[in-house]
């Protein structure tokens, strides 16, 4: 980093989750599988969804106002927004124009969603951090609020078992102290290799012309296998390199956040590192993967249940469509969640 970089305080996180449970045995009702098929191969028992009046922009609006809570800064001093879902609940206005109208914002402050997927979470903070970074803004507001349910193909086994909702926040801003709580964070992207998971847009051509390509479902189609195997070999590689940059030596690192996608791939990590089970973070039986929002929920649940105890550092890594992915070794500060 440049001398005149501005260094970057995490300073709230939160979460938020749907009421509604949908254990493995429910899925039944929808095709032919078991707790025990979906278990073994996903560490998965049970997901969230939204139902009835309750949305993921009420998710997104509750994580934001908890992580902001914590960071014990106003809402008034933030001075921008970045969304980073995976399936906002709408495509305008934003996630994150939402949130600035529903946390009652008054100032004109920027506002945008950002698309990386599983990934969004890092790739914002890199986001954000660039723009903190640099002094062009001073308090950021991330929050990534996935609606999977939505596009889930509830007619297609290997998939819909996987998904669920739930939102994450994070407020970060420019560090007083001079001190960083970013020790290395690299993102990356490989789009050779995008057809791994796809949704199409829904929707028609111009009713004037022919219609040019295919129309898309607007559901998640994934080819898990190769997925899987992208995973297993990419991530754990990733994440040493992550923590080499930071020049900190993995086991002076007190704890591995992963993206929640599989427990077998979150093994896949933990076994690179050497890390014991209390180290690893891992919620992915209750929640599913619920994309951008699953390290936020992870971190700031952690904390909640004792499993994590701040003043400590974490190796927080993600992946998932175009194909993206990230890792990040911060600095997890008392009073943040
Ligand atoms: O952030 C996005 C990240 N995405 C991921 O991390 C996905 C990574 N991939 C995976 O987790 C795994 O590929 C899955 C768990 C999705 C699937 O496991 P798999 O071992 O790759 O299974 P498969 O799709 O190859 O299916 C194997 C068999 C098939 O039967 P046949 O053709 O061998 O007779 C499927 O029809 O298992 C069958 N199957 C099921 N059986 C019972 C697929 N889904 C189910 C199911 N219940 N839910």
């Amino acid at each position: 980093m440049g001398n005149n970089f501005i260094p970057l305080r995490i300073a709230g996180v939160g979460y938020s989750l749907p009421k509604t449970v949908i254990k493995n045995d429910d899925l039944k009702k929808l095709y032919e599988t078991s707790d025990e098929w979906i278990y073994t191969r996903t560490g998965i028992k049970e997901r969230r969804v939204v139902s009835g009046n309750e949305t993921a922009i009420d998710l997104g609006l509750d994580a934001s106002k908890k992580a902001i809570a914590k960071s014990g800064i106003g809402v008034d001093d933030i001075d921008c927004i970045i969304s980073a879902s995976s399936v906002p609940p709408q495509l305008y206005p934003t996630l994150a124009c939402t949130m600035q109208n529903k946390l009652g914002i008054k100032n004109t402050i920027p506002a945008f969603d950002l698309t990386a997927a599983c990934t969004g979470l890092i790739y914002a903070l890199q986001v954000a951090r660039g723009f903190i970074g640099a002094g062009i803004y001073k308090t950021i507001l991330i929050v990534a609020s996935d609606n999977n349910s939505k596009i889930t193909d509830w007619t297609d086994r290997s998939t819909s078992i996987l998904f669920g909702d739930g939102a994450g926040a994070m407020v970060v801003t420019a560090s007083e102290d001079g001190v960083d709580d970013i020790l290395s964070l690299k993102i990356s992207a490989n789009g050779s290799i995008g057809q791994m998971i796809q949704t199409n847009m829904p929707g028609q051509c111009c009713p004037l012309v022919e219609q040019a390509d295919e129309v898309g479902s607007g559901k998640i189609i994934m080819d898990g296998k190769e997925v899987y195997k992208f995973a297993v070999t990419t991530v754990p590689k990733y994440v040493e390199e992550c923590i080499s940059m930071s020049g900190m030596k993995a086991e002076d690192i007190d704890y591995l956040i992963p993206h929640q996608a599989n427990q077998r791939i979150i093994e896949s990590i933990q076994n690179r590192l050497k890390y014991s089970d209390d180290k690893v973070i891992s919620n992915i039986k209750y929640y599913g993967n619920t994309s951008a929002a699953s390290i936020p929920i992870a971190l700031a649940e952690g904390v909640e249940q004792g499993k994590i105890k701040l003043g400590s550092t974490a190796i927080l890594c993600g992946f998932g469509a175009g194909m993206t992915w990230g890792g990040a070794v911060v600095r997890l500060r008392e009073g943040i969640c």
